[in-house]
């Protein structure tokens, strides 16, 4: 993510690691994936990834957060995120040929590790683009993985709960987590529950249909755009929005501003997994459910 220069008062020093969802995000948005797939997909995908157990998807939602930082893996850091070189909060947009640098971007990535997918490639690409899948559905879903404002906030120091930490960390980490009350992978498994009832029978069940619009398995690209602009719309109407335009250097938002953003939150995680599912679904049978 690149700098700007558009919020020079809140421009530190640090240069903290741009991270994803944490581990309790991308987990959780796995088990809810899960829980749409096909017995068809399940089998395919327990099959691809070797895993036969309740937790078949959720248990590689973070290995490409890992294989980034392994000298085979540095080539897909840039894959985690586009770069909206947009204008929050007054305008927020994502633009393909603008955003994604030299091609490499997380739109790009969801594009081509679903063509491997879709290819006879070997066994071992298709575990490898399967895990991709799996993560990159999480991070496209985290608005500021879809802005290049202060490197997707992680150049904006802020605290939570007493801890230095910067505006992009809270939203993958500390809000969820503060949300979870842990991080563990029984906590991602009880909020992703939480979510497929919300989906199924709940809050959410009016406009699920409405989260694959846009989904067209033969183009990914432009489907991924949908799901990038979704997300980078957050970035004007909730990240820094007019009414957290409280934010301040150091300032925690543990507060107020946590409980603007975990509807956010929440329904980001529910579409990303209910997505992901759908996406699988195509991919494995030709058919969203
Ligand atoms: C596509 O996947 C191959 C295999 O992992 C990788 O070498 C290449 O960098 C990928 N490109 C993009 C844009 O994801
Ligand atoms: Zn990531």
């Amino acid at each position: 993510m690149k700098s700007s220069t558009a919020v020079i008062s809140l421009l530190s020093a640090a240069a903290p690691l741009a991270s994803a969802w944490g581990d309790l995000g991308h987990q959780a948005i796995a088990y809810v994936a899960q829980d749409f797939l096909s017995s068809e997909t399940k089998s395919w995908a327990q099959d691809i990834l070797s895993d036969t157990s309740t937790s078949y998807l959720a248990n590689y939602a973070t290995w490409a957060d890992t294989f980034k930082y392994t000298s085979a893996g540095s080539f897909s850091k840039p894959y985690h995120y586009i770069d909206a070189n947009d204008n929050p909060p007054s305008s927020c947009s994502v633009d393909y040929d603008r955003d994604c640098d030299g091609g490499g971007c997380v739109v790009a990535a969801i594009s081509n590790y679903t063509g491997i997918m879709q290819s006879d490639s070997s066994s071992t690409d298709q575990n490898q683009a399967l895990k991709f899948l799996i993560h990159f559905f999480g991070d496209i879903h985290q608005p500021l993985h879809d802005e290049a404002l202060e490197v997707g906030g992680n150049d904006i120091d802020v605290k939570y709960s007493g801890s230095s930490t910067n505006l992009h960390h809270i939203w993958d980490t500390n809000m969820p987590e503060q949300y979870a009350g842990g991080y563990s992978l029984s906590d991602a498994r009880a909020w992703a529950t939480e979510l497929t009832q919300s989906i199924k029978s709940g809050d959410y069940s009016d406009q699920s249909d409405d989260w694959l619009d846009g989904m067209d398995i033969d183009d990914p690209k432009d489907s991924a755009m949908t799901w990038a602009s979704d997300s980078n719309s957050y970035v004007c109407t909730s990240v820094f929005s007019e009414s957290q335009s409280q934010i301040e250097k150091d300032m925690d938002l543990a507060g107020d501003y946590y409980d603007q953003a975990l509807p956010v939150i929440q329904v980001q995680f529910a579409k990303a997994g209910y997505r992901l599912g759908a996406w699988l679904n195509l991919i494995a049978t030709g058919s969203t459910s």
